[in-house]
């Protein structure tokens, strides 16, 4: 499995972008900071804070019992929001496609939100004495997932299907893991020092994927592959550390906005995971970069009209890769510039027409290469990501792992479903957000 990922930077260099861009001086000055940085990370881990790093070492063996045991259903519908969703669809979208899901057994369904039709939608369309039903929540009391999974569990057992063996819950607290219990599920514990967005890799993206035809140990090999250099101190050598730094670096020039760009269909839910990532985890305390996901080339007809003409407050990532799964070639007996080529040069060279515009235009892009999308390039993805941003939340000074803000707007929705009143309040003290209850 060819699993090579490189790292392109130029486009925001000074030599390209001129005032506007990063001087090599200024990276190198990062080199003694980063020395630091680096060092805190690893104390960290060694705390045992950085459970994202920890579970790349988990044994395999359940995982593999519980493909085994899926292999009795023709349906997988994951019940989960969030950090409890978005990883596991990026990988399972990212290594097998957008539409194998749909057609391939198993199938796989998502309930993440808590819009009644598209719950109805799902249910009306599986069979769910042929499902196993993954419920996903680290808290175990995430009020969209808890709402789907009564309302599937009440069906269940109208049709009198045995739940021990039809629900597989991912938990590790609150009413979920309460009703766990009571009615025997099988059980995959969220380990506590893993925070949801930071998830993927650990029993919520794993557990789920194994049931599929994702090789997981491929995709934590590929992520384990590329853990030494996310960790190592010469930013030149470390492409989380670096691109941490250019996007802190830009952010001081006023570029707020991330653009996420693969030109790969199949990384549009990698752009998801992704937004959740960069918001959450540093969007706070005043600061933070606005993620806008974007897919090439379908997006260049939508949005890239304001990236080049409207405000210059963005730095974009593309991510290509060198060789499509498969190729079709454009055959037409008329006379016309696209005939004879395949597609994936139409695609690439539309990236390459959008890089190069907006290197002209001085707006700072950097680019991922992956030799192929597989299993071993996407975890290798997942962790660059992972370290970028803890790396991230190191050099804003900022907890990357919390999200206090979105706590109050739960607090409310509360109210409103049980009409009584939280006695609490949002505050800004020293900066922070704190929410106080009286
Ligand atoms: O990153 C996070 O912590 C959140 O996005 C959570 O994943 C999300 O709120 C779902 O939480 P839970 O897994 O507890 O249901």
């Amino acid at each position: 499995m060819n699993g090579e990922l490189s790292f392109k930077y130029d486009n925001i260099m000074e030599e390209t972008l001129g005032i506007l861009g990063i001087s090599n001086g200024e990276l190198e000055s990062f080199n003694s900071e980063s020395s630091k940085i680096i060092e805190n990370l690893k104390e960290k881990e060694l705390n045992g804070e950085f459970g994202f790093l920890d579970v790349l070492n988990d044994n395999l063996d359940s995982y593999y019992e519980l493909k085994e045991y899926s292999k009795n259903f023709e349906n997988i519908l994951i019940i989960g929001i969030g950090g409890s969703n978005l990883g596991l669809r990026a990988a399972e979208t990212g290594i097998l496609g957008s539409f194998t899901s749909r057609y391939e057994i198993p199938r796989i369904y998502y309930m993440d939100n808590s819009d009644p039709e598209k719950t109805h939608d799902i249910l009306s369309n599986i069979d769910l004495e042929k499902t196993l039903v993954f419920v996903i929540s680290k808290s175990g009391n995430t009020v969209e997932t808890l709402a789907n999974f009564f309302i599937v569990r009440n069906l269940m057992k109208k049709k009198n299907i045995n739940l021990e063996k039809h629900v597989v819950s991912i938990t590790s607290g609150g009413e979920l893991e309460k009703i766990t219990k009571k009615e025997n599920y099988i059980h995959f514990e969220v380990p506590e020092n893993v925070g949801g967005r930071f998830s993927v890799l650990s029993s919520v993206g794993i557990a789920p994927l194994s049931c599929t035809s994702v090789d997981i140990k491929k995709l934590i090999d590929g992520a384990k592959s590329i853990e030494k250099s996310c960790k190592c101190e010469d930013i030149f050598k470390n492409p989380a550390l670096m691109n941490a730094v250019i996007h802190k670096l830009m952010y001081n020039r006023g570029k707020t906005v991330s653009v996420m760009m693969p030109y790969i269909e199949r990384l549009r839910s990698f752009g998801m995971w992704y937004g959740q990532l960069w918001a959450e985890s540093l969007g706070k305390n005043g600061f933070g970069q606005t993620p806008v996901i974007a897919v090439g080339a379908t997006s260049q007809h939508s949005q890239l009209q304001l990236y080049m003409d409207g405000p210059n407050d963005k730095i974009a990532t593309f991510l290509k890769v060198n060789k499509y799964r498969n190729d079709l070639k454009i055959e037409y007996e008329y006379n016309h510039h696209l005939s004879g080529h395949n597609l994936s040069e139409v695609i690439t060279s539309e990236l390459v027409g959008t890089e190069n515009s907006m290197k002209h235009d001085d707006i700072p892009n950097v680019k991922i290469t992956l030799s192929e999308l597989n299993e071993i390039t996407m975890g290798k993805l997942f962790l660059m990501y992972e370290m970028q941003t803890a790396i991230s939340g190191e050099l804003y000074g900022i907890n990357a792992f919390d999200q206090p803000a979105v706590e109050y707007g739960k607090k409310i929705a509360h109210e409103c479903l049980t009409g009584s009143k939280i006695d609490s309040e949002k505050k800004y003290i020293n900066g922070k957000y704190i929410i106080t209850s009286k």
